[in-house]
């Protein structure tokens, strides 16, 4: 027989809401009151608990701070019409967690443990949830090594987290991206298709060279010829080339997000044309020179979908046609928002 965790909850005195600005909120600069934790101690997890949102006690010999055992995931949660918390495809982030997990060797996150902790999460504060336009909750589940050994092995203690922060739109306007040929975020045989914190730790240096060249992200390649593009910034990229969306295929040097899928999945059901294949610089350069590429624009859970007005290649800035005149990005935004907030109906069950 399978035995109940039940969740210990410890609220908070006071609520911080009252002082939040919820007209401007940096992306994941304020958290809620509560965070989840769950222990994993002699092969099993317990402690299930909601505490105050707050510091916490960890021990400087982890290897999450010195080896980054350490992975995480993002979700969102939107307000609906009756003040329901309509929460994203929460059940592929739990999927995608484990494999991070499994590749940087750490324990699984059982269905019960990250379900009661979401659940008595977003419960305790749903009051958090933004409704207005373009924001959102969003949610970051985690997992690291708890272990207080300096030396190298599998861990065997583990710390499963979830927490939580309102945010709004995060791009303002359209974005201007260069090509990176020089530097990798992930190769064949890597970590790229994990979402572990050192792929995005490795990414800030080369990201902020470029935003210092006036480039507000990067348009990741592969690590071997920089030939094919594979990311842009922390997100998947997809392009409108001709009439056909196009999409870098998935490797273990892509995440596979569930922005991505959700996007390809609308847009297939909508009938249009979608290629997921390798897409070379050389093609997208010339396509950008000939008019083929339409639209270009990263796909995210933290973005959703982020057009690209620009993208840079050896010192040369290609445009794409105004983001005005975009319809392929802009409509299936549009589609995926109007699910995710409860006001069309969801025919792909992806609302919990
Ligand atoms: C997400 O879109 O959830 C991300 O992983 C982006 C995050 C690094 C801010």
């Amino acid at each position: 027989m399978v035995e109940t965790l039940k969740v210990e909850v410890e609220r908070v005195a006071k609520s911080r809401l009252p002082q939040v600005d919820f007209s401007n909120l940096p992306f994941g600069k304020i958290c809620t009151d509560h965070m989840f934790m769950a222990d994993f101690r002699n092969g099993a997890w317990g402690n299930l608990r909601i505490v105050p949102f707050g510091y916490m006690p960890i021990s400087p010999a982890t290897p999450a701070l010195h080896y980054g055992q350490s992975v995480f995931e993002g979700l969102k949660a939107h307000r609906g019409a009756n003040n329901e918390a309509l929460v994203f495809r929460p059940m592929d982030n739990w999927a995608r967690l484990n494999r991070s997990a499994e590749r940087l060797c750490m324990a699984q996150v059982s269905e019960e443990v990250y379900v009661e902790g979401l659940r008595a999460l977003i419960e305790l504060d749903r009051t958090w949830i933004p409704g207005a336009p373009g924001s959102s909750l969003y949610i970051r589940p985690f997992l690291f090594s708890a272990d207080e050994i300096i030396g190298i092995r599998p861990s065997q203690d583990f710390t499963f987290m979830i927490i939580a922060s309102p945010v709004g739109a995060y791009y303002a306007a359209p974005v201007k991206v260069k090509i990176e040929t020089h530097y990798t975020r992930a190769v064949a045989g890597g970590t790229g298709f994990a979402k572990a914190g050192g792929n995005y730790g490795g990414a800030i240096y080369p990201t902020k060279l470029a935003n210092d060249q006036g480039y507000q992200q990067l348009l990741w390649t592969d690590g071997r010829e920089h030939a094919n593009i594979e990311e842009s910034g922390t997100m998947n990229v997809m392009f409108v080339i001709d009439d056909t969306l196009v999409t870098p295929a998935l490797s273990d040097s892509i995440l596979a997000g569930i922005t991505r899928d959700s996007v390809l999945t609308v847009a297939r059901s909508e009938g249009m044309r979608v290629e997921e294949r390798k897409v070379s610089v050389k093609e997208l350069i010339e396509g950008l020179q000939n008019g083929r590429v339409r639209e270009a624009f990263g796909v995210g859970t933290a973005a959703t979908i982020a057009p690209i007005e620009a993208i840079g290649h050896e010192g040369v800035d290609y445009h794409l046609p105004a983001v005005e005149k975009s319809s392929v990005a802009p409509h299936i935004y549009k589609t995926l928002d109007n699910l995710k907030r409860g006001i069309a109906p969801d025919p792909f069950g992806w609302i919990t």
